[in-house]
């Protein structure tokens, strides 16, 4: 072993430019393809920059995963805050995301301390609020509070966040909200009082493959050295990520694509860097979830995913359903267990967020209103191929 090996590849020559730039925190300077959303959310906050006196507007912002929800509010954010500057009109935009910040009472104890220096300790919500309220008052600021992944807050907390400024008076408020959550999780959150305070609610359509093609062109510009990536390749991945319509699976398989090229020392991507790479990126599922179910809840999400990956389907009903996963057992070579305990592990698939029960709409052509079955975001094709992988692995052992 040569002494200075390690040096060698820490100083060697890379694939990338800029590495970083692929991280998920890492927002880009343009976002393609979303000019359109951009510019709806701008011109809803337009009246905030524009107009003199106080007010609260109130935009939900909803999507699948990956299709840009969050990047499109905070590049918006940004740039809210440099036309408020140029107006001498003073805004504070801030994210917070419901898994690190759980509770109403985390975030108004966190937005006086850190952004206003003030101590929260010992204080009511109600007059952390007060406190907030006047001193927006007193600096004439206005306030954005992002919530990202509302769906964990809930909408009672969502609403008091609302509520917040309107507790001083109509025409008083200075506090406005983008609220971002999953579509489906979206739907399962929304009540009236809720939606009677939402001004307008932004809907982003997943990304179709052309669509990939652009974000990922620009996105490898950004993170790869010149000639390390040719066309064929971007259009591979985009294809592999049209399936989910999922910048952020695109954008994984790029950087472990070019990390792969980088172990191998090869000066370019190839298509079998991205082959590799693409195994095991599923962004929208938590890894780990798959792996910890048993084999007859794998079977249920087998038969589910069998069921609703036939085009327009998008629930099932839970007798449907169950003879789906009857046949999924037959196949694999397991006794069908009973209606109860069918129940059961729907149950399960839903408390880890695979699926999701609701009442609603069958799907195209289909009649009536009934409980269902649905998937959350995952497609159909996927969880099949993932389960399929998993339980071939169950029965080696
Ligand atoms: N139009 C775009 N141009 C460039 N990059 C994009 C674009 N849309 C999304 N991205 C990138 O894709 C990744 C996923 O986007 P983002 O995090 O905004 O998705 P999301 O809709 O918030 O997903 P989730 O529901 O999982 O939170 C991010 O790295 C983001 O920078
Ligand atoms: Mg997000």
């Amino acid at each position: 072993m040569e002494e200075d090996f390690v040096e060698k590849i820490l100083l060697g020559a890379s694939v990338f430019r800029d590495e970083r730039s692929l991280f998920p925190e890492f927002l880009p300077q343009k976002l393609p393809r979303r000019e359109e959303e951009i510019s709806r959310l701008a011109t809803d906050f337009r009246p905030l920059i524009q107009k003199k006196g106080s007010f609260a507007i109130n935009i939900a912002i909803t999507g699948t995963a990956g299709v840009g929800k969050t990047a499109v509010a905070r590049y918006c954010g940004k740039h809210i805050k440099n036309a408020a500057k140029k107006k001498g009109i003073a805004i504070k935009f801030i994210l917070y995301n419901a898994h690190t910040f759980r509770t109403k009472t985390s975030i108004l104890r966190n937005l006086l301390t850190d952004h206003f220096n003030v101590t929260a300790r010992g204080f009511s919500d109600e007059e952390i609020l007060g406190m907030l309220v006047k001193r927006l008052e007193k600096d004439d600021m206005r306030l954005i509070i992002t919530l990202d992944e509302a769906n964990l807050l809930g909408s009672d907390e969502i609403l008091s966040i609302i509520h917040a400024s309107e507790v001083f008076g109509i025409g008083r408020s200075r506090i406005s909200t983008i609220i971002i959550c999953r579509r489906t999780e979206w739907r399962a959150i929304l009540n009236a009082p809720l939606s009677g305070h939402i001004h307008d609610q932004i809907n982003i359509p997943g990304y179709t493959r052309d669509e990939l093609v652009d974000i990922l062109t620009y996105r490898a510009q950004l993170a790869f050295n010149p000639g390390v990536i040719s066309e064929e390749i971007i259009e591979m991945v985009a294809e592999i990520a049209s399936q989910t319509q999922n910048a952020r699976h695109g954008i994984e398989i790029l950087l472990r694509a070019g990390k792969m090229a980088d172990y191998e020392h090869n000066s370019e991507i190839n298509a079998e860097n991205v082959r590799r790479a693409k195994v095991g990126v599923y962004p929208e599922l938590r890894p780990d979830v798959l792996d910890d179910l048993n084999d007859h809840e794998l079977l249920t999400a087998l038969g589910l995913a069998r069921r609703l990956k036939h085009h327009g389907i998008t629930a099932t009903t839970i007798n449907e359903a169950y003879k789906y996963y009857q046949i999924a057992c037959e196949e694999k070579g397991f006794k069908a267990q009973s209606m109860s305990a069918f129940r059961k592990y729907v149950s399960h698939l839903d408390s880890v967020g695979i699926i999701g029960k609701a009442v609603g709409p069958l799907g195209r052509g289909r009649r009536g209103r009934r409980a269902r079955i649905t998937l959350y975001d995952l497609p159909a094709t996927v969880l099949e191929e993932r389960v399929l992988k998993i339980l071939e692995l169950h029965n080696k052992k």
